[in-house]
């Protein structure tokens, strides 16, 4: 065993083996990586508690700024909670179509398909952000630093999730809508003020491939290498 190997902490729970998984996809880091889908038709057969905590788990690995870890997730299964939260968002989400100056016909259609979507998944993570353990600053500008380093560690966080998902022959979809309504999502939910609902994922089996977005080309993104 190399130190490298010999450096790699413990799981912080016991977790399945993938191999004892049946829809289990054995790839490599680079394969999961650009296997990794948003699928958003999922079905409905329940999902192991204990891979629910093999993802949540996954997702507590990712770096953050002084290792704080300012995520914090909620886990909705039972029908009746994901139906009041696809309900009031969607509640919140026709006035801000309606806004847009959207038709009634495209308004029901849109929240339709989303309700419909929130409400097949068998899983719904929501993860929010507890600020409570960031760095104070007198002035705004660090402030708002320290804020955007907590989120942007969030998003690692969910992306570990997604992966790990994934890797276990689940599939996931990212749904930005708490962030349109965080008020909403903390009153359904019976959520504390400070935290800040900043993301949905929707876990579960896919019902069919989705069609994959293609990438733009790595030239064209990388703006210098000196
Ligand atoms: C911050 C963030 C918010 C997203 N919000 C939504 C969303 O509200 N609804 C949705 O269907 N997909 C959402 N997505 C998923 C993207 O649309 C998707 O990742 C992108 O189209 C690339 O497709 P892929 O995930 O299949 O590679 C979101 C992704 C991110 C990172």
């Amino acid at each position: 065993m190399s130190g490298d190997e010999r450096s790699v902490p413990p799981p912080l729970v016991p977790l399945p083996d993938p191999a004892q998984l049946p829809g289990a996809r054995a790839l490599d880091l680079p394969e999961l990586i650009r296997g990794r889908r948003s699928v958003r038709r999922l079905r409905s057969d329940p999902v192991p508690p204990e891979l629910v905590t093999a993802v949540l788990e996954a997702a507590c690995w990712a770096p953050s700024p002084h290792g704080t870890q300012p995520w914090r997730f909620v886990v909705l299964t039972r029908d009746e909670r994901k139906r009041e939260l696809a309900e009031a968002m969607a509640d919140a989400w026709r006035h801000h179509l309606a806004m847009d100056g959207q038709d009634d016909e495209t308004i029901a259609r849109r929240l339709a398909g989303s309700q419909r979507r929130l409400r097949e998944a068998p899983v719904l993570i929501l993860v929010c952000l507890d600020p409570s353990d960031l760095d104070r600053y007198p002035d705004a500008e660090r402030q708002q630093a320290e804020r955007i380093m907590a989120i942007q560690s969030l998003g690692a966080a969910v992306q570990n999730l997604l992966l790990m998902a994934y890797r276990l022959g689940l599939d996931t979809g990212w749904m930005c809508a708490p962030l349109f309504c965080p008020d909403v999502v903390r009153r359904v939910l019976d959520l504390p003020e400070y935290l800040e609902p900043q993301a949905l994922v929707t876990l579960g089996y896919a019902a069919a491939d989705p069609q994959r977005r293609p990438r733009r080309p790595l030239d064209r993104l990388i703006v210098a290498w000196e």
